[in-house]
């Protein structure tokens, strides 16, 4: 994990507004006073042979930090920060989402996501979501019901002052009412983004179907995942038999693996 800057700043400036509106005016503040982020490359560690090895590097790069429940990264030159709770999963940044930023980031020939359509599952707190689109992406981000709320507000803080393509925020529930809801026919994405998505949860064959479903001729996946029980290697076994899956990066010290899939052609 990053370094993450926690400090604790007693505001008396704006507490008669209401809240919604203190917390854009001193997100304005940090802003302003942090326009400029240092801007540090992924440097790939020396591998002999298949997916390049990464460090994850900090991404944060603060000159002063307020409220423990709110973390700053710095991606593509933004300031981005993110408003996390400890009330679900979804809540907060997770290894997988700060190793796909950083590849997306560094790897931008690679993987040019600047003006295609990015679908993100699980987005949780939206980091991902957001540094697509500051790279130029059109971002559709989405999650359960209960996360769309700070889903939204993290995503519209980071981009609304930002010349990109708007994000939408959407409800996907993985395995429900895809055929309704994302109808193939108007529905074709470039790419989709999954990060920590697979852990020890029981909706591991909905997710699968959802991959499955969304994945059209021409859909790249990027799944970035940190590794852990015997479930997420079966899973990566399970993905490998609907798509064609090659591993692009390795980040050791969290021992997140991004992986690559396109349907097969038959
Ligand atoms: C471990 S968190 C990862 C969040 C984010 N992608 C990240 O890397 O920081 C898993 C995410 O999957 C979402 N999720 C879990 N089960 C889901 C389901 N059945 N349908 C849709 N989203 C789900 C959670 O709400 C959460 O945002």
């Amino acid at each position: 994990m990053p370094h993450r800057n926690i400090s604790v700043m007693i505001s008396t400036q704006h507490q008669l507004l209401p809240k919604s509106d203190q917390r854009i005016m001193e997100e304005e503040e940090f802003l302003e006073e942090n326009s400029e982020c240092e801007v540090s490359n992924a440097y790939p560690l020396a591998s002999d042979s298949g997916p390049r090895v990464f460090k994850i590097l900090p991404k944060w790069v603060p000159k002063a930090s307020y409220y423990f429940d709110k973390e700053h990264y710095c991606y593509a030159s933004h300031q981005i920060t993110i408003q996390e709770s400890i009330e679900s999963l979804g809540a907060i940044v997770w290894p997988g989402a700060l190793a796909l930023c950083q590849y997306l980031e560094s790897n931008q020939q690679e993987i040019n996501i600047k003006d295609k359509k990015i679908l993100e599952i699980g987005a949780g707190t939206g980091l991902v979501s957001i540094v697509a689109s500051i790279l130029g992406a059109f971002v559709t981000a989405t999650d359960l019901p209960e996360i769309l709320e700070n889903l939204e507000f993290n995503i519209s803080r980071n981009t609304r002052n930002l010349n990109v393509h708007k994000p939408e925020v959407r409800k996907l529930v993985w395995g429900e009412n895809l055929s309704e809801e994302f109808p193939k026919a108007t529905h074709h994405y470039d790419f989709i983004v999954a990060t920590d998505v697979v852990y020890n949860h029981t909706a591991l064959d909905p997710l699968l179907r959802t991959i499955s479903y969304l994945c059209q001729p021409g859909t790249i996946l990027l799944w970035a995942n940190k590794f852990r029980f015997s479930t997420d290697y079966e899973f990566l076994d399970s993905l490998g038999k609907i798509l064609n899956v090659t591993q692009l990066a390795e980040f050791p010290e969290s021992n997140v693996k991004l992986f690559k899939g396109t349907v097969r052609e038959n």
